[in-house]
């Protein structure tokens, strides 16, 4: 199998509020140039989003929601899937995840079960081409080779917590081997990053933000950063950075820096 080859960045919808501005803030990255857009049952704005992306050519437009944590099986995700494609307004979806793995934490030894009945469901989709590609979000290592037990089809893409200071060379070499693609959530720390010391000096070196140095970064690396803002100043910020490299001390560096996971570990999460 091919690696997936996908617009990059994508253009990330976590806490857009569905109340006019998910809507807006689509508007204004597809207006700016983006022509992929990530979503989640949970965001509770695929209605919005939905409004937005349909002042386009539908096939212009690389459209990713998730299955939420509520939903796992097979039967409970093949109807929320069509919960999100009627509130997403379109008849289907270009990926389509399993937002979270159930783990061991809560669900002993059944969640290999469950994950495989959820991935099951995804399979059925993609072979009726109801999804153009399905994947995995939040699955470590040993929850992909779990998966193995029973898929029929392998993964096609893992989005994963990955920015500076969380660097996953380890998944994704194990992505690498496997033709999976990472895309990275909250590439920017949500907003973290923007007052880092070393990524302020090196972008100064480039006369590019932090922000911008790091979506570059996550590209070099060959993984797809999905990026959120809801101003339109950033958000055509975010988009420029194909007018330069990085120096391969620059890029190692940052792949370098410490810190580690600053949100949810998959095995701990309790949701
Ligand atoms: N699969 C998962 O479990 C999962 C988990 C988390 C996220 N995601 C996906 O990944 C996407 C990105 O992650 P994220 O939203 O958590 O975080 P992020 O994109 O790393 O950071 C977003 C934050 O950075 C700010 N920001 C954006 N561009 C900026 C710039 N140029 N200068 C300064 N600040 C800037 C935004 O503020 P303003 O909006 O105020 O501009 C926002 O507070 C999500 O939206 C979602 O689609 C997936």
């Amino acid at each position: 199998m091919m690696i997936l080859s996908l617009p990059k960045p994508g253009f990330g919808t976590f806490k857009i509020p569905d109340d006019g501005t998910a809507e807006a803030s689509v508007r204004e990255a597809l207006k700016a140039g983006y022509r992929h857009i990530d979503t989640a049952a949970v965001y509770a704005n695929e209605a919005g989003v939905g409004r937005a992306v349909a002042e386009w050519p539908r096939q212009e437009i690389f459209l990713t929601s998730k299955l939420w944590n509520t939903e796992r099986g097979y039967d409970s995700a093949l109807r929320a899937f069509d919960k999100s494609l009627s509130l997403l307004g379109t008849d289907y979806l270009d990926l389509y995840l399993i937002h979270w793995p159930a783990n061991r934490k809560q669900f002993g030894d059944k969640a290999p079960k469950i994950n495989a009945d959820s991935w099951r469901a995804l399979e059925r989709l993609y072979r009726e081409g109801r999804i153009k590609a399905i994947g995995l979000s939040n699955f470590e290592q040993h929850h992909i080779e779990e998966l193995d037990w029973t898929a029929e089809i392998a993964p096609m893409v893992d989005q994963v917590e990955l920015h500076p200071g969380f660097s996953r060379a380890g998944l994704r070499e194990f992505c690498a081997k496997r033709d999976i693609l990472v895309e990275c959530w909250s590439p920017l720390q949500r907003g973290k990053a923007m007052v880092d010391p070393t990524l302020l000096e090196m972008g100064g070196r480039y006369g590019k933000t932090p922000a911008q140095l790091i979506i570059r970064w996550c590209i070099e690396l060959g993984t797809v950063p999905l990026v959120k803002s809801t101003h339109a100043e950033r958000i055509r910020e975010n988009l420029e950075v194909f007018d330069f490299a990085l120096a391969d001390a620059d890029r190692d560096a940052i792949t370098a820096m410490e810190g580690g996971r600053l949100y949810t570990d998959p095995d701990q999460a309790e949701f």
